[in-house]
């Protein structure tokens, strides 16, 4: 029997350029698709925008568009760079979409009827000059423990201190500089405390990589306790994204539906090529079936024969692998066969930063080094299948294009 493999990277966000790092995650899976593809596997390989979330809606009202015109053009960008570093998606798709829209309701819908979410009223700051709900990292003041001026609502970048934004010192809206109110709201959350089990057993069962199954342990902890608070997936207007079905003014937040334009971009990719089979333009064995590749054992359409692999860098590993199988299992869909893990880039074994100049944008490089192939390659060498950061070391790369590539090959 062929195998049928799924195969995903993150979705970017729309709201800035893609840049070396992204690029680990895309090149890596690229050529692991390629080589799968070479063993005559089926394989789908589905990526997106995901361009829900405050700061797409306020990035777009800075530049005095609308936010639909903002991810139109980051949109085009995103795919040139993918193309121009030789990336080859079968589909690239956006999370603002009427098939994700469709998905993300049906999913709230399923865990819902599942007992899976609960409303709960909290407190929350809010910005009476924009009159909105202020994100953690809208918020700014002086950091409680040392007293630096201008830190982030989470975490101090003086002393390193965390902390929530209510521990802020005089906190002000990063958005409009009113000085933020305590305000109640009601928002929706999934029970990921009842999903304990479940994902004690998920994540130990040979679907992440060792160490990632280790860090989630923190989470997770030992039978009998629960560490882990359910999740808020709400937000209120005024917020990009999409509306939840049954409440008004109340909308998901960018992570709920985030991971299901995996299932989305997959869905239209299926549509255009099923209607090709229809106008004869394709064999009908090309013929594709959505619910194959997502329903779970037991329910219609399920098929053994296929996987999913999701390829994802550390950062968002919290939400690939408790978030996102917990709301697989409880809406009736499969769980991810894999989830492959990577590292962060560094540059001359620093983080990439503006001020030392190592903040480089895959267009930037492609403007100066011109060729892919030596970044391609270099990540190629470079990468395994650990989770420990990748360096490109800007001497090393140049001397290895020049000893392997230009020399040897
Ligand atoms: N939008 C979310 C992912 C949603 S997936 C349902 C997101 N976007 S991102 O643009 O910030 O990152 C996209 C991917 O690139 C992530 O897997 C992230 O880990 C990876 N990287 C972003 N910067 C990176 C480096 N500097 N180095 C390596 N990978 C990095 O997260
Ligand atoms: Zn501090």
């Amino acid at each position: 029997m062929t195998r049928k493999l799924l195969v995903t990277s993150a979705l970017p966000y729309a709201n800035g350029s893609i840049h070396l790092g992204h690029l680990v995650e895309y090149i890596q899976t690229d050529i692991w698709v390629r080589f799968q593809k070479m063993q005559g596997h089926t394989v789908h390989y589905v990526c997106a925008d995901d361009t829900h979330g405050t700061p797409i809606m306020l990035r777009a009202e800075k530049e005095g568009i609308t936010p639909e015109a903002l991810i139109a053009k980051v949109h085009v960008e995103h795919s040139q760079d993918f193309a121009d570093f030789l990336v080859q998606f079968d589909n690239y798709y956006s999370t603002n979409s009427e098939e994700n829209r469709q998905l993300s309701g049906n999913i709230y819908r399923a865990l819902k009827a599942n007992g899976k979410i609960a409303n709960k009223t909290i407190e929350q700051y809010f910005d009476p000059v924009k009159s909105m709900f202020l994100p953690d990292r809208f918020i700014k003041g002086e950091c409680p423990k040392c007293h630096t001026k201008d830190q982030y609502g989470d975490n101090c970048e003086s002393c390193g201190a965390t902390y929530s934004p209510t521990d802020l010192i005089n906190p002000y809206s990063a958005v409009s500089g009113a000085t933020p109110v305590r305000k109640e709201t009601e928002h929706y959350f999934f029970k990921l405390s009842e999903c304990v089990d479940f994902l004690r057993d998920w994540t130990r069962s040979g679907s992440l990589q060792a160490e990632a199954a280790n860090k989630m342990n923190e989470w997770l902890g030992e039978t009998g306790e629960n560490k882990l608070s359910d999740w808020d997936i709400s937000r209120d207007a005024p917020y990009f994204g999409f509306e939840i079905p049954d409440a008004p003014g109340k909308y998901f937040y960018v992570w709920l539906d985030a991971p299901i334009g995996y299932m989305a971009s997959f869905k239209n990719m299926v549509t255009t090529i099923n209607a090709k089979v229809d106008a004869g333009d394709l064999p009908i064995s090309e013929r594709l079936d959505f619910d194959k590749y997502w329903k779970k054992e037991g329910n219609e359409g399920f098929n053994p024969s296929t996987e999913l692999y999701h390829f994802i860098g550390k950062d968002i590993l919290y939400f690939h692998a408790l978030f996102w199988p917990a709301t697989l299992e409880y809406s009736g869909h499969r769980k991810p066969t894999q989830v492959f893990a990577h590292g962060f880039l560094t540059v001359n074994g620093e983080k990439m930063s503006k001020s030392r100049g190592t903040f480089i944008t895959a267009r930037s490089y492609l403007d100066h080094v011109k060729n892919p192939e030596y970044l391609r390659y270099y990540y190629a060498a470079k990468l395994n299948g650990s989770m420990e950061d990748v360096d490109l070391n800007l001497e090393d790369f140049v001397a290895r294009v020049n000893s392997d590539l230009v020399g040897k090959y």
